[in-house]
């Protein structure tokens, strides 16, 4: 699939770029587009990458006439040379944030070292609990009363890094893990432009492993909400 966006008939203002990789149905992608189509956002989408060739989101991303490329995993022999060929990709766009929305790959030490303070993912669970997979189930599983979803800066460790905005959630006994699933990511499109907007506008720092937003910590990076 090849791009169809031109830098150069971009909006002046539209001047923050940022590449989005997605492995799947890509919604958390589709309300970062959403957020910044809006005329106040100066996020400029330079390109949508997927390992997966049939990610929905790819379909997304050329209906708003956004540059998409598949580097597909299967096409390498070991996760240093994906990682490589991914991250030579991803700098052809010189991203100033790049951003992890669902995609389903485990990143070598190297490849997150390089996006170091400008990588950033976001995982369905209030971290540091329920790193990994299969979150919803096992909070139901442990009667958790509460859920949630994490953007983080990533760090080698997976999903260890500080955490820029939670959105918390409440668990209901009827849930299963779809319902679950459902409820937090629809919180998940809120944060995600969000953080997205507050690092393109250098409103974030860390310090001693915490996430400032405009010098402190900000009751804005937590995000209840009531709504089943
Ligand atoms: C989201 O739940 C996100 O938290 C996780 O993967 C899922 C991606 O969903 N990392 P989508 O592809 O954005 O719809």
């Amino acid at each position: 699939m090849s791009g169809s966006s031109d830098s150069a008939k971009e909006p002046e203002h539209k001047s923050f770029p940022i590449v989005v990789l997605i492995s799947g149905s890509g919604s958390n992608l589709q309300a970062i587009i959403d957020s910044s189509s809006k005329p106040e956002s100066s996020i400029n989408i330079r390109a949508v990458i997927s390992n997966n060739p049939n990610a929905y989101g790819l379909k997304r991303a050329s209906r708003n006439a956004i540059s998409c490329k598949v580097v597909n995993h299967r096409d390498y022999p070991d996760r240093d040379s994906y990682d490589a060929a991914l991250k030579t990709e991803i700098d052809s766009y010189q991203p100033g944030l790049v951003v992890l929305a669902g995609f389903m790959r485990i990143l070598t030490a190297d490849f997150v070292n390089h996006y170091s303070g400008r990588l950033i993912n976001i995982h369905p669970s209030l971290l540091p609990h329920y790193p990994g997979l299969n979150t919803h189930q096992r909070a139901l599983d442990n009667g958790e009363k509460e859920a949630g979803a994490t953007v983080h800066f990533v760090t080698p460790e997976v999903d260890g890094g500080p955490a820029i905005i939670q959105t918390h959630v409440p668990v209901y006994e009827t849930d299963n893990s779809e319902d679950l699933a459902c409820r937090v990511l629809k919180q998940e499109h809120l944060i995600y432009p969000r953080a997205i907007q507050w690092f393109s506008q250098g409103r974030l720092t860390i310090e001693d492993d915490k996430v400032l937003l405009d010098g402190k910590i900000s009751p804005d990076q937590q995000v209840f909400s009531n709504e089943s």
